[in-house]
């Protein structure tokens, strides 16, 4: 074991290794495919509002207000499946992870503030688009606030694997107030995330057409311009997608690829690309009609593309982390089935309540529609 990586906790793990990294890998999923949906929707909504204003455009303004209008949901939905994950990756992976945060500090904690930043700033514009007004300016502060978030989650989830740069660190500074040296890995993985957010996003984005009040030429300015910034974005990514996998050391490459579940998931990864590609160009270049082949097809390829990525990313961790000593597959565990029950039960109900709450919802819509 890498000396700088301290002991486990004595405290045995409460439920099997694979349960809890079916359970973070799923909710983080769920993370990313709303973060695609918050960075492309901030994108595209703050351009979209910028151009229409600028010149006029009636369909560009109307488009980017229907995107906005979404935006503070979709950020609950990010932030609240932001939780789980880090919750299952602390408990797995506590002794790296804690080290990695303690280490940038001041920076880790300066996230709660940019959230909120960036919560104000989408609420701002949620209602100046509402009052018509213009509100580009806080569509693009918001996205700086959202972009520093993610560079710093980026950074904390890479030098959690580099237990080599710790001491160093630690020497220079012990307020967590320096980013880490110079890393290979850390650039194409943050841009990766980016790059691909404005990919789904604008794929799914795009999908907002399928509303049936909207204005025609409102719709058809969703259904074109998110298709094609989706598709130019995907590709993109994908390319970036290979580069980070390229800055990966050769023997993290050859562990990864001995791992028995990496093939399937670089199926499902390449896969989900290239079907959001194709979902792009078939939504931007058809007409009027809707359908909802195109819709299960978009969000087949963002489920897939995310949760193959998750699946990558994590038996990287797993590699880089086993090359350094820390085999988190040998992590004392000890279950509490009654635990693990009562939890699966709590879910089922909660879920089961959500669906209920929809119904509700639902036939509560008509009556309702007027004032919202
Ligand atoms: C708007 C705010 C947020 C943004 C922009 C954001 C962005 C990101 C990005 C870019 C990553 C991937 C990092 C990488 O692998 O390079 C990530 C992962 C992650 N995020 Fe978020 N995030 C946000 C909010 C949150 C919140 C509020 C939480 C938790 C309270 C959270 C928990 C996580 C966790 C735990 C991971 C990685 C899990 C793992 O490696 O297993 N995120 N986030």
């Amino acid at each position: 074991m890498n000396a700088a990586i301290p002991a486990a906790e004595p405290i045995p793990l409460p439920a099997p290794v694979w349960l809890m990294k079916f359970l973070g890998d799923l909710t983080l999923t769920i993370h990313f495919i709303f973060l695609y949906l918050l960075i492309g929707g901030l994108v595209l909504s703050a351009v979209w509002n910028f151009i229409g204003r600028r010149f006029g455009d009636k369909e560009a303004v109307g488009a980017s207000g229907v995107v906005m209008s979404r935006l503070p949901i979709v950020m609950t939905y990010v932030i609240n499946f932001g939780v789980p994950p880090l919750l299952f990756v602390q408990v797995l992976y506590g002794q790296v992870i804690y080290t990695a945060t303690i280490l940038i500090g001041l920076w880790w904690m300066s996230v709660i503030f940019a959230i909120m930043g960036a919560y104000f700033a989408i609420y701002r514009c949620s209602y100046l688009a509402s009052a018509g007004r213009g509100y580009w300016g806080w569509g693009v502060l918001a996205l700086l606030f959202i972009l520093y978030v993610g560079k710093v989650y980026s950074t904390a989830m890479a030098l959690m694997l580099r237990p080599e740069d710790w001491a160093g660190m630690y020497a220079r500074s012990d307020f967590g107030v320096y980013f880490p040296p110079a890393d290979a890995t850390r650039l194409p993985r943050y841009l990766y995330m980016m790059v691909l957010s404005v990919g789904y996003g604008g794929l799914l984005t795009s999908l907002y057409s399928a509303k049936g009040s909207l204005e025609e030429g409102v719709k058809r300015f969703l259904r074109v311009w998110g298709g094609r910034v989706g598709g130019v974005f995907l590709i993109l990514g994908l390319f970036i997608g290979l580069w980070a996998w390229q800055q990966q050391p050769v023997e993290v490459r050859n562990g990864v690829w001995g791992v028995g579940i990496v093939p399937y998931a670089v199926v499902v990864w390449a896969l989900g690309l290239l079907m959001g590609v194709v979902a792009s160009i078939w939504i931007s270049l058809t007409p009027a009609s809707w359908g909802y082949g195109k819709a299960y097809l978009a969000g087949a390829a963002s489920v897939m593309g995310a949760g193959g990525y998750v699946i990558l990313r994590d038996m990287v961790r797993d590699v880089t982390l086993m090359l350094k000593g820390f085999d988190v597959w040998q992590r004392v565990v000890n279950p509490n089935w009654y635990v693990i029950g009562l939890f699966f039960v709590s879910l089922l109900v909660g879920v089961g309540l959500l669906v209920w709450l929809y119904f509700i919802l639902r036939s509560a819509r008509p009556s309702i529609e007027k004032y919202v």
